[in-house]
Formats: C-alpha cells, structure tokens, sequence
C-alpha cells in the first residue's frame, strides 16, 4: 500500500520538477496518534515479522512476504482512505490531497492499475491470492524490489516532511462496518532531485 499513494499522488501531472519521497521511519510505518482501542496499527493488517526493508540513500529495498491478519471475512467490503498531510511550524496540517477507494478489493491486484508496476508486479504468488483481498491468512510472497518514490510534479511546492495516513474499514454484506478498523502512517521527507 505504501507504493499506492506516490503513483496516485502525482499521477497525470506532467511537469519538469522531480520529487522522492526519502522515508523517515525505519520500519517504513508509524502508529497514528490518539486512535481509540479498537483502531489498530500496521501490525493489525499484516504480519511484518516475513518482511524486510533495507534503506539506501535513495531507495528502499524490499523482500519478503506480508500476510494479512486483519480478523475481516471473505466478501466483505474494505474501504481505503489515505491523506497526506505536511508539517508546517510545529504541527501537521491536511493538504489538497485526499483519496477514497470504496472498495479496494476490485482493484489491489488488478494488472491494469496504475500501482501494478511499483508494487503488486513483484508477488510471486499473485494468482493464487488475486481473489482473496486483504482477508487474513493471505500471504503475498515479493520477489525483492525496490522502491524508490519518484514523481515529477508540477505546481505546488511539495518539498517537506510530510505523512500519509491510511484509514481501512471493513462492512459486512448489510453494509454493518466491522468493530476493528486499521490506521497508520508512512512520514517521509520530500525533497527536490
Ligand atoms: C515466504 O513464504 C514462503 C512460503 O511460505 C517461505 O518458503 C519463505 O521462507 C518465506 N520467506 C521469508 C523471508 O520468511
Ligand atoms: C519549498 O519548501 C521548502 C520547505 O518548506 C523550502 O525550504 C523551499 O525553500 C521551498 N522552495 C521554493 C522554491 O519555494
């Protein structure tokens, strides 16, 4: 998921001004803050303990397998909000940049996405669990990759620390939201290349 944003944040934007994305946290996710008992962290959603990341000055390097957790069914709806927020004289603060997916399991693995090529191209196993979402026991097997958040875009000035939030709940079949959901964040800091 951490690849999804950059590809959705500077989609389409053409322009001559190149950006990474330079990850600020070792193990890639942080805790959101202040979040009742029943919200839970990454560790919630996936099972890190078969993964690795391994931080060079550029890019970051992936291997491993990640399976999710996350106490959902099969056939539920799972919906993804991620936002991205900078920080700006001592406090985070929201920008233009906000997306919904309503549902996420139509499109997570989906060759024809635009996140197929920095992320989901490098599961090994991809038909084997392509139908089975985020639903816990599904493990992705990666092949090592890595990635390095490049984007050109063009008119505000994206420079800074920044963090992403990424908000998952899941409804049952009658639309009932399940009782857990998941947040946690990627920060990083932005900088022109
Ligand atoms: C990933 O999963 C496969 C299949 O279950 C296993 O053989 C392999 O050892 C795992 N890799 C790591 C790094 O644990
Ligand atoms: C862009 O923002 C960064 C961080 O706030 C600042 O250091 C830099 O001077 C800004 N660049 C321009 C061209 O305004």
């Amino acid at each position: 998921m951490f690849v999804v944003v950059f590809l959705i944040l500077f989609l389409n934007q053409s322009s001559a001004i190149k950006y990474r994305f330079y990850f600020e946290n070792e193990g890639v996710f942080s805790d959101c803050a202040n979040e009742p008992r029943s919200v839970k962290n990454i560790e919630g959603l996936l099972d890190l303990s078969e993964v690795t990341f391994k931080y060079n000055s550029e890019f970051l390097a992936a291997s491993g397998n990640l399976t999710y957790v996350w106490d959902i069914q099969p056939g539920d709806r799972v919906q993804c909000d991620i936002q991205l927020l900078r920080f700006d004289r001592g406090s985070w603060l929201p920008t233009i940049v906000y997306i919904s997916f309503p549902d996420i399991c139509i499109t997570l693995y989906d060759k024809s996405q635009f996140w197929y090529k920095g992320w989901t191209m490098h599961i090994i196993n991809i038909d084997e669990i392509k139908d089975k979402c985020v639903y816990p026991g599904n493990k992705m097997i990666h092949k090592p990759f890595n990635l390095d958040a490049v984007a050109d875009v063009s008119g505000l000035n994206w420079s800074g620390l920044h963090k992403i939030i990424y908000r998952l709940k899941a409804f049952d079949s009658n639309n009932v939201i399940r009782p857990t959901s998941i947040c946690y964040e990627i920060v990083g800091d932005i900088k022109k290349i």
